[in-house]
């Protein structure tokens, strides 16, 4: 199926690992070219680099940290200079722990909304100049933002928080043209290191039975980024399997 990603220039965030790494090399495979940061693992950003030059040789794995606003400065720099301007930014780069909230420091507060939600502000007004009419913005959230889940209430919040900047950017930018959305996955495979009784637990929660895989999120995100997706504004599409 001919996704209509062919020569669009997207940025993502997170790209090297994870659900990041499914959303490049799909995009990428449908002909789209990538611009993709990571944050530290250098080891996984050359495997990916390897990757990437099967698809050819438009794109670009950088390190810039989404939480410094310096970096995500420079990080836009390098889509305008390489590309000229973006078509989609997916911003799907973020970060979690699990601690009870009677002992949620504050700088881990701090760490998760930054990287997670402050992030979003920071690259969407970086890169506005960049999008126009007919782009894409894809924030990818969180099922657990509108459900709630136990020692997950920084995270919840930051995930939850794009969700309503997904739905006031949406209406701001729907006039330029710009469309903003959030895919939410649910429990994904790359959690596989999550204990044996919790992955039983998630697969008897899914009606589908099985967790999710990263090229399934993908689809959701190209999706979202290409023009099939034209009238879909402001929403969150759910990918988790029923849960
Ligand atoms: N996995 C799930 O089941 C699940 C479910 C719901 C939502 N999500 C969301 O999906 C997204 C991806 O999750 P994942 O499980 O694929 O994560 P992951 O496997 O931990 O990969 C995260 C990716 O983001 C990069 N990253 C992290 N912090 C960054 C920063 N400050 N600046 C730039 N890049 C950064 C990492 O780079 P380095 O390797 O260099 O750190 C890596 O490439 C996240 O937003 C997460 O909240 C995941």
């Amino acid at each position: 199926m001919d996704l209509e990603l062919k020569d669009k220039r997207i940025l993502v965030t997170g790209g090297s690992r994870g659900i990041g790494r499914g959303i490049v090399t799909t995009l990428a495979s449908q002909g789209a070219s990538v611009i993709t940061c990571y944050a530290g693992s250098h080891d996984a950003a050359e495997s990916l680099r390897a990757e990437l030059a099967g698809y050819g040789d438009r794109h670009l794995v950088v390190q810039a940290d989404v939480a410094d606003r310096a970096a995500v400065a420079r990080l836009v720099d390098v889509c305008a200079e390489r590309f000229g301007g973006l078509d989609a930014l997916v911003h799907n780069a973020g970060v979690i722990s699990h601690i009870p909230f009677a002992d949620l420091p504050e700088d881990e507060w701090e760490r998760v909304l930054t990287t997670n939600l402050t992030s979003a502000y920071l690259l969407m007004r970086a890169a506005l100049p960049l999008l126009g009419a007919g782009s894409s913005v894809v924030h990818v959230g969180s099922k657990v933002a509108m459900v709630g889940v136990p020692l997950r209430a920084h995270y919840t919040a930051s995930k939850a928080g794009l969700i309503g900047l997904t739905r006031s950017m949406a209406k701001e930018l729907g006039a330029r043209g710009i469309r903003v959305n959030v895919v939410a996955p649910g429990p994904i495979e790359t959690e596989a290191e999550l204990p044996a009784e919790v992955l039983e637990r998630y697969r008897r929660m899914i009606p589908l039975g099985r967790l999710g895989r990263a090229d399934e999120i993908a689809g959701a995100v190209a999706f979202l980024a290409s023009d099939l997706s034209s009238f879909v504004n402001g929403e969150t599409l759910n990918v988790d399997g029923g849960i």
